[in-house]
């Protein structure tokens, strides 16, 4: 079995997440019926609903099932157009989940940079908001990342939400990668919509859910039935949000800290070799996150050199297509070109252990050192 280091791109399903979708799953009912076992199918729904919303911080009412993150992310930017945005702003590191989402709303969509250790650079949103033309440019829109899929980069969304909120706009944060790696406070972050996925914290892959402050306008993008409180409709996942709520309830309370430690060792290791360069080191970042230039050394040929060593890790962002781009997110960093296509990410999670780590980098700097004559004589 190969050691698994990509839990950034979906983290295994966790033993207490696969029990609660089995009883889901055997209940075999639709939560929107009104017998015996429909109601058992929406008290799992409900309480599913409950634990989540504690999770982060928000109202049980607010929070409202998706299919994942990206449906997530959609509907925010869906609501905030639907509400009088015209002109969006989102971070220059945001996933194409958001990313896409703004460039097919058909809006303006503007960027907002970051620093070269890849924090949102909050003096410009706030010379930007105060210029903000309202009339021209409708309800300032403002999607800024709780955390950074390739790097683990947290970001400032508290003080960015309090810059948004002062300049009368909408807040979104794709929260897709913090939830249960790192708290998440929904409340704390001042935000009106924010993006959470199951399958990012050992839950199922398919379900995640929006987070809507009391006063986000919502505009339902799917039609039909009218779940959801008429904010989405489909039928429920019933397993699916069970099991995403169970995944949350069986983070433990040190798992963080041992993730830290563990990826605090690797990087020692790895960062002692010639060139190399650790992303996002100078910031705080997710505990389970590394995120590495290998000069020379080409980031789909890491994956593949790791893979045939038995190790699953991934070149930048995880590519649907299974298509290795080069990293957008480093380059918003400053990083060169050659440094952007030779970037990898170890992410760490619950199944990671000591000698999963040492057997990484043991295996890593093999390589490395055995191709780098060839990269050298290449240069
Ligand atoms: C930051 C971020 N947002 C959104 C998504 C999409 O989430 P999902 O896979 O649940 O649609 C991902 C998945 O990689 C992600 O990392």
């Amino acid at each position: 079995m190969s050691v698994y280091l990509d839990h950034n791109a979906t983290s295994p399903l966790r033993a207490d997440a696969r029990e609660a979708m089995a009883r889901a799953y055997d209940s075999g009912a639709n939560p929107s019926s009104v017998h015996g076992a429909g109601r058992m199918a929406r008290a799992i729904v409900e309480t599913a609903r409950g634990t989540i919303a504690r999770h982060f911080v928000t109202r049980a009412e607010d929070v409202v099932f998706t299919s994942g993150g990206t449906e997530a992310n959609n509907l925010a930017i869906a609501s905030a157009q639907a509400a009088g945005a015209k002109r969006l702003i989102i971070s220059a590191i945001e996933h194409d989940a958001v990313r896409d989402a703004a460039n097919a709303s058909g809006l303006e969509v503007e960027t907002l940079p970051v620093t070269a250790d890849g924090v949102a650079n909050l003096d410009w949103l706030d010379q930007r908001l105060s210029g903000w033309d309202r009339e021209a440019d409708g309800t300032p829109f403002v999607a800024l990342m709780a955390a950074n899929n390739e790097t683990g980069v947290i970001q400032p969304v508290e003080a960015a939400g309090r810059l948004v909120r002062e300049a009368e706009g909408l807040f979104h944060v794709d929260a897709v990668q913090m939830a249960g790696k790192a708290v998440f406070d929904f409340a704390g972050s001042l935000a009106h919509y924010a993006a959470v996925s199951a399958h990012k914290c050992g839950g199922p892959q398919g379900v995640g859910a929006l987070l809507l402050a009391c006063d986000a306008p919502i505009s339902r993008q799917m039609h039909g039935g009218g779940q959801e409180k008429g904010r989405r409709s489909g039928t429920e996942n019933v397993a699916g949000i069970a099991g995403f709520a169970a995944a949350l309830d069986a983070v433990q309370a040190d798992e963080a800290s041992r993730m830290a430690g563990l990826r605090n060792e690797l990087q020692v290791r790895l960062e002692s070799v010639e060139g190399v360069r650790i992303w996002g080191a100078g910031a705080s970042r997710l505990p389970n996150t590394l995120c590495l230039s290998a000069t020379g050394w080409a980031a789909e040929i890491q994956v593949i050199a790791m893979d045939l060593a038995g190790f699953a890790i991934s070149a930048g962002s995880a590519c649907s297509s299974g298509k290795v781009k080069k990293s957008r997110v480093l380059e918003a960093m400053g990083a060169s070109a050659e440094e952007a296509a030779s970037a990898i990410r170890i992410s760490l999670g619950w199944t990671t252990t000591q000698d999963d780590v040492d057997r990484f980098a043991d295996a890593w700097m093999r390589e490395y050192a055995r191709i780098r004559p060839r990269i050298a004589a290449a240069e």
